[in-house]
């Protein structure tokens, strides 16, 4: 049976505290009138933004979500936001492992294991990112780079843990490049078999998300595949009515 799909947007370092509102009263115009029980909704919105994004979010029941955690409840880390600080303003999820936080922030699969650790213990929903380099690609060493960031991941979680996984391949994000259908599948299959190794039935209502370029013209193709449970979008959830087209689109699928 298909998981409910989740479309995920990632606003990155972009937008401001005062466009927010408008921003969902847009996407509560582009999404008014779609069937809510077919599809979840979640922002990742930067951290200046989440109080402001958390009290708008309500008109079309989206998660709002932080981009990014430390792994320690508290202590001398400037600059860095805890998750206790997260729940105290009511988030419950975010993103962790990023490609850019990996690549520009040097986040290794072991702190994005910690990370992952802390926020399930704090019952936080992580959205764990994983995905290959253009390189890795090429050097047909997809499975084997998949394989690493999983492993790292599936030895902090437990059977009945609550997250997602988001694959999101780097060649891919930012660039037009989507991955095929079949690519995006082909990954996906690879990352359930990989949880079901380990976790038996924890890999059926696993939702994996598929991330690369993602928008409204091309969400249908990607939900068709069996494995792709949802998407996270950068570049086309800035614009609320080409977001909120894409939830239509994935809500009547
Ligand atoms: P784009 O949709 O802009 O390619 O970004 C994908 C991404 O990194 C979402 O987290």
């Amino acid at each position: 049976m298909k998981r409910k799909p989740l479309i995920a947007g990632n606003w990155k370092m972009n937008l401001l505290n005062s466009k927010v509102p408008a921003y969902f009263t847009a996407l509560e115009e582009a999404t008014r009138g779609i069937d809510r029980q077919k599809v979840d909704v979640l922002l990742a919105v930067p951290a200046p933004f989440l109080t402001t994004a958390r009290e708008h979010a309500q008109r079309v029941q989206a998660i709002i979500a932080t981009q990014t955690i430390h792994d320690k409840a508290d202590g001398a880390f400037t600059g860095e936001i805890s998750i206790p600080m997260l729940q105290d303003i009511g988030i419950r999820w975010t993103l962790i492992g990023h490609s850019e936080r990996r690549q520009f922030y040097n986040e290794s699969d072991s702190s994005v294991a910690a990370k992952t650790k802390s926020s399930l213990a704090f019952d936080i929903h992580p959205i764990v990112c994983v995905g290959e380099t253009r390189g890795e690609r090429e050097a047909g060493k997809m499975e084997e780079v998949l394989r690493r960031q999983m492993d790292a991941i599936l030895d902090v979680v437990e059977g009945n843990s609550e997250f997602t996984i988001a694959y999101e391949p780097v060649w891919a994000i930012g660039t037009g490049l989507v991955a095929s259908d079949a690519q995006a599948q082909e990954a996906h299959a690879f990352i359930r078999g990989v949880v079901r190794q380990k976790f038996g039935s924890l890999a059926d209502r696993l939702r994996i998300l598929y991330g690369g370029s993602v928008k409204s013209s091309n969400i249908q193709g990607l939900l068709a595949q069996a494995d792709v449970d949802g998407a996270l979008i950068g570049g086309a959830s800035l614009d609320p009515a080409e977001f909120g087209k894409t939830v239509s689109l994935a809500s009547s699928i």
